[in-house]
């Protein structure tokens, strides 16, 4: 029998996605299109593979076990699998067609829509990816200032002016390297020591899981104005998740260029680059961005769905209500336990995490456990609680009892040193993100 999510679980019979993985490895290297969902972030022969369906905020494997998805797609899913609402816009669409010769109406219905919720729309773009839109600023910033230096801090997707600056660098010439740096979050120093007049641009995540100090944020933009650089929000996390007009809405900033994906259109590929009008201008020209399927018209009716049923819904400030919910018990729980010195939750109630802090050793390795228990129970679980309007509280009540349960085995096993013998699958590989301290720019240079 497929387990369904229940304390008392014996271990999921995984076959057929195991039997799948190995089969897909003879023609495909690697297996998964999007890092985050592969096998080095779900430990591989305690975790499920391939999964089939979802409903709500469950999911179902191919060997039909059920789970509390605490992950929503990693960000797209705001409202949950299969929405009644959402499904009938794509159906609706898909009647009239898919991809068509001219642009679609839809493109400036959603363009309007966004204009009037994103605080710096003067004028936007529609494409397909968070690393589309994130390129296409970098460039656009460049053309408009003249300029050639990027920094950045945090993730902006696989391009190359980005990823050259990872330990993932290969395939990517010198010259391209040496023209992005990064600097320390909540660090204006480290800003301010890597500014120069050839920085075209800063280009930031708004946070990650800590919050940005006091002032933080409008003190970055106020550098980048003084500097004659560009300010560039990557709200991909932040966007109609945070705040319906994401971060800058939130934080009250003026950001010269945003860029926005996963959570406008519950699940359909869809992004969006929003800026001051006279910037986005140079599209029409100078600067190209353009791509097939930019147009595409089932995520521009499953977006103005998600916008729709977000307004009417009130699903910002319930998503926010739900993850502190979360937040505020597992902490609780935490302390109640006396693990304090070990975990910590942490992070905007829209997207917590578990933090594993330095003390308790190796944290990959009692991640992957409590990952392998908490799969056992029926939670789909990556460190990270990146909420849903369909996780209730009771979903939340039952993920705080297999956490107390997950929690108290680790710290169990950690102390009696048998980590490593009680786990089932292979130990898990970090997260590939790193946000601060690395190529950060040489002090020859500034
Ligand atoms: C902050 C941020 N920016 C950019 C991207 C890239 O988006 P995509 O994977 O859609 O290209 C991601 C993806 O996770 C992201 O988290």
């Amino acid at each position: 029998m497929p387990n369904t999510p229940d304390l008392n679980n014996p271990y999921p019979c995984l076959d057929k996605s195991l039997a799948l993985l190995a089969h897909a490895r003879s023609f495909m290297t690697p297996v998964s299109q999007t890092l985050a969902k592969g096998p080095g972030q779900y430990s591989e022969g305690a975790s499920p593979v391939y999964l089939e369906r979802g409903e709500g905020c469950r999911v179902w494997d191919i060997d039909g076990n059920e789970y509390i998805d605490l992950n929503a797609a990693i960000g797209p899913l705001s409202l949950g699998y299969n929405v009644p609402e959402i499904n009938q816009a794509i159906q609706a669409q898909l009647q009239k067609g898919i991809t068509f010769s001219l642009p679609h109406r839809l493109e400036a219905e959603l363009a309007e829509r966004i204009h009037h919720i994103i605080p710096n729309a003067e004028a936007v773009r529609i494409s397909k990816s968070g690393a589309d839109v994130c390129s296409a600023a970098v460039r656009v910033a460049r053309a408009y200032t003249g300029r050639k230096k990027v920094l950045c801090c945090g993730y902006h997707g696989w391009h190359d002016w980005y990823i050259s600056v990872t330990s993932r660098s290969a395939g990517i010439p010198e010259e391209v390297r040496n023209l992005t740096f990064t600097f320390d979050y909540n660090n204006l120093a480290s800003l301010e020591n890597a500014l120069d007049s050839d920085v075209a641009c800063v280009i930031m995540e708004p946070f990650v899981f800590d919050p940005p100090h006091e002032g933080y944020l409008q003190k970055v933009q106020e550098l980048c104005r003084q500097n004659g650089s560009l300010f560039i929000l990557d709200e991909m996390w932040t966007g109609f998740r945070l705040a319906l007009g994401g971060a800058q809405e939130y934080f009250g900033l003026r950001p010269d260029l945003a860029t926005y994906s996963k959570a406008v259109a519950n699940g359909m590929p869809i992004a969006l680059l929003t800026g001051r009008r006279e910037i986005l201008q140079l599209f029409e020209e100078d600067v190209f961005f353009f791509t097939t399927f930019g147009g595409e018209a089932l995520s521009l009716a499953a977006a103005l769905a998600t916008l729709d049923y977000m307004v009417q819904n009130n699903v910002i400030a319930r998503i926010a209500e739900t993850g502190a919910y979360i937040k505020n018990r597992l902490n609780t729980l935490i302390q109640e336990l006396g693990f304090d010195k070990y975990f910590v939750c942490k992070g905007f109630p829209c997207r917590t995490t578990l933090h594993i802090h330095p003390e308790a050793g190796d944290a990959l390795l009692l991640k992957t456990y409590i990952q392998q228990e908490m799969i056992r129970m029926g939670v789909l679980w990556q460190g990270n609680h990146n909420i849903m309007l369909a996780h209730t509280t009771d979903d939340l009540d039952f993920v705080l009892s297999a956490y107390q349960i997950a929690l108290t085995g680790a710290i169990q096993h950690l102390r009696e040193g048998t980590l490593q013998k009680a786990l089932r699958g292979k130990k898990l590989e970090p997260v590939f993100r790193k946000v601060d301290n690395f190529n950060m720019k040489p002090a020859a240079s500034r």
